[in-house]
């Protein structure tokens, strides 16, 4: 199955239909996703500081506007104050992502700890509903009692993992480990099920390995037990993150199934999002690793789906330097905040849960600074001199220094006026994280 990074977006856009978008919405039991995107889970990036900051990204942004809401650039700055405007409300559909979800989180943890405790844990804030929980493991009732105490902490879904490859995860038989024993997920499903009156979805991949393929069993079992929706990483377990994702099987799953089909792989770009939409006829995409590279995409998803249904060609703005400086600015004031006041959200998601909440402010600010350096170096991929600047921030040894050398960085690109240069797309795609377990 073709995908755009295997023609040109040119070549794409003309063999595509002029019909093939993302869908408007869709309805996972009685929760609405407007529009049909979803930010996938992502251990060790998708926390809070991210999922609010991915759905403000389209505040960020000077570049040509395409239908989407947009700032004024007339507070480029080097002086340090933060933009006050970007924490204003944005709904999902301005922002672009109809769905957030929390990274994988340990049911067995979750059930063993106090219920204070358990409160920090599964920190989330208002403007990120609708969101839902990911939860990994293989004990039917302490994932039914997990479930139930997400659902009390007013998230809006649950999710269970069956797509997780960590060795960690699968020799406990978590996570894609759980994909050979068909039998056990049938009494996970029903109990989780009996258990939570909120929409319970499922994510997992092919299957262990491909002559052991069980995405389309596995959906119809899913169908059978009352779950909500099911979201496909068309990959094996023995693939992990090599090869390409398997589109046809997601359109397997659709065939098989009447509830909601999520599709996910190797989604870069809106083209990719409206191409797998028109080659499965899923009924909403999921993206991950391109959004880190390009927190824009949902916004650009939607554009592109705006201009495409007025004039049957789509089109989508591409973040200035600008917008990247501005983003990386207010992702690391978020950061540093959110640190503070909850030391535990950062560190291991698949860690003795107990053990992040002794973290101290100390070891906390130390991880925060290893996400800024790593958040920094996906945002200046594709800048010119992008390079060097890498190299200053992984020499930094504080976070004060880090945002100094990014400062001084783009101060010095808006002196020589090259700031309002959009990135080439395919310096942004080189910037995705490394695959992850
Ligand atoms: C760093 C990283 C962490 C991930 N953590 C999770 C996780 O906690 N739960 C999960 O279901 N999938 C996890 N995944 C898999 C993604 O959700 C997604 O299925 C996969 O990256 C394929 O989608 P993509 O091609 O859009 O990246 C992770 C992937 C990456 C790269």
């Amino acid at each position: 199955m073709d995908k755009q990074w295997t023609s040109t977006a040119q070549e794409n856009a003309r063999s595509m239909p002029a019909t093939a978008s993302v869908p408007a919405e869709l309805r996972i039991g009685g929760v609405r996703i407007a529009p049909a995107t979803v930010l996938a889970p992502m251990a060790g990036v998708t926390d809070t500081v991210f999922r609010r900051f991915i759905k403000n990204a389209s505040t960020y942004s000077t570049s040509t506007n395409l239908g989407a809401p947009r700032l004024d650039s007339e507070t480029w700055q080097s002086s340090g104050e933060s933009f006050g405007d970007i924490d204003r409300e944005t709904s999902n559909e301005t922002s672009g992502c109809g769905l957030i979800m929390t990274e994988f989180t340990s049911a067995d943890g979750l059930s063993r700890m106090r219920e204070t405790k358990r409160k920090r844990y599964l920190t989330y804030y208002e403007d990120e509903h609708p969101i839902s929980a990911q939860l990994f493991g293989s004990n039917p009732d302490t994932l039914a009692e997990s479930a139930i105490i997400c659902e009390d902490a007013g998230f809006d879904l649950v999710d269970l993992n069956l797509g997780c490859p960590a060795k960690r995860v699968v020799a406990c038989n978590g996570g894609s480990g759980l994909l050979r024993d068909l039998p056990r997920i049938q009494s996970i499903f029903e109990r989780v099920r009996a258990s939570v009156k909120i929409p319970f979805t499922v994510k997992f991949r092919l299957g262990w390995n491909d002559s052991n393929i069980v995405c389309v069993e596995l959906a119809k079992m899913a169908q059978d037990c009352g779950l909500n929706a099911v979201a496909l990483h068309a990959r094996t377990r023995e693939q992990g993150y090599a090869g390409e994702a398997r589109w046809e099987w997601i359109a397997a799953v659709k065939d098989a199934v009447k509830i909601p089909v999520i599709g996910n792989g190797d989604i870069r770009t809106p083209e990719d999002a409206a191409a797998m939409v028109e080659a499965t006829r899923c009924d909403a995409v999921m993206i991950g690793r391109a959004a880190p590279a390009n927190p824009w995409i949902f916004r650009q998803i939607a554009q592109y789906t705006a201009t495409k249904r007025a004039t049957g060609v789509g089109h989508y703005a591409r973040p200035t330097d600008l917008d990247r400086y501005r983003m990386i600015r207010d992702y690391f004031d978020r950061l540093m905040q959110e640190v503070a006041e909850h030391p535990e959200i950062l560190g291991p998601a698949d860690d003795d849960l107990s053990k992040r909440l002794k973290r101290n402010h100390e070891s906390a600010q130390r991880d925060a600074i290893g996400r800024m350096k790593q958040f920094a170096s996906w945002f200046t991929h594709g800048v010119p001199g992008g390079a060097t600047l890498r190299r200053e921030i992984f020499e930094a040894k504080r976070g004060a220094q880090v945002m100094e050398k990014v400062e001084a960085f783009f101060t010095q690109r808006n002196s020589t006026s090259q700031a309002e240069t959009p990135l080439e797309h395919d310096e942004e795609l080189e910037a995705a994280p490394a695959a992850w377990g």
